[in-house]
């Protein structure tokens, strides 16, 4: 068992080698009580991303961790609970956006058809939604051990279906695949929270807002430090704090 204090919070954040992951393990390491689990699917970038934090004297630790693999989750399920005996804190943080060919976005590109359009929605989805609800269900047991659990989920405005239907979006037909694994996301977010509710879990839906990182080939306004503002203060809610709700840095986004 680690020598940590026991009052110490640990978070293990999915996706954390770069952008908005290693931004949010920056901002919470260096919160005095929080060590930081930043989770990779490759080891080599997740070793290299938690040096250049531990170099800065931050307490983290790199973590293996692929969504997508049940075998990988349940490596880091065991691993955590056999060094801290618990989480605190989940960040659903890993995500993906795949060229949506024949977007407005994807210029000159025919409109995805078939089994190519099948494959970026398997693949969007093995990553954004049932990566991590499979990974939050296998560490519900952990956080159950916490005693105040928090999950943030990194979903995007670009899910909120109330925003979707409204007259204002029509002419924004881009990405159909990405917004839906977020919109599946947020549902998947509302069964967690009202599921734990009463136990006191506080469990959110977080939009980052647009930022420069990999996913969108930084071309994002916002910097990684400014999108992860909202999920690091999702992530040390006090026990009055929300639970079941969207949000961004701005406040609160319809579903
Ligand atoms: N950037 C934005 O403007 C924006 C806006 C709204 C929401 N978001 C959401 O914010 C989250 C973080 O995105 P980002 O912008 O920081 O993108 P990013 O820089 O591309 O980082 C994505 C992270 O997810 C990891 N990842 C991908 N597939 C994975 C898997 N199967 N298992 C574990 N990790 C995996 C990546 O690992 P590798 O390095 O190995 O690829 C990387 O560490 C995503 O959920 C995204 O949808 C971003």
């Amino acid at each position: 068992m680690s020598p940590l204090a026991a009052t110490t919070k640990i978070v293990l954040i999915t996706g954390a080698n770069q952008g908005l992951g290693f931004a949010i393990a920056k901002s919470l390491s260096s919160t005095p009580g929080y060590h930081v689990l930043m989770g990779s699917r490759n080891t080599q970038r997740g070793i290299e991303a938690a040096s250049k934090l531990q170099q800065q004297g931050l307490a983290v630790e790199a973590l293996d961790i692929d969504v997508t693999s049940d075998d990988s989750i349940a490596k880091a399920t065991s691993v955590i609970s056999s060094k801290f005996g618990r989480l605190d804190v989940l960040i659903n943080n890993a995500g993906v956006a795949i060229d949506e060919e024949g977007s407005p976005g994807s210029k000159g590109k025919p409109p995805l058809a078939g089994s190519k359009l099948r494959t970026v929605y398997q693949d969007t989805f093995a990553v954004n939604t049932f990566g991590a609800a499979v990974t939050t269900e296998a560490f519900t047991s952990l956080l159950s051990l916490s005693s105040a659990p928090r999950i943030v989920f990194m979903s995007s405005v670009l899910g909120s279906l109330a925003y979707r239907s409204a007259a204002a979006m029509d002419a924004a037909a881009v990405l159909p695949i990405y917004r839906s694994s977020k919109a599946a996301l947020n549902m998947i977010v509302l069964h967690y929270a009202s599921k734990y509710k009463d136990a006191g879990w506080k469990i959110n839906a977080c939009c980052p807002g647009y930022c420069a990182t990999n996913l969108n080939s930084f071309a994002g306004f916002d910097s990684p430090e400014t999108g992860a503002i909202n999920a690091v203060r999702l992530a040390m809610l006090g026990e009055e704090g929300e639970t079941g709700t969207y949000s961004n840095k701005e406040g609160v986004i319809p579903w």
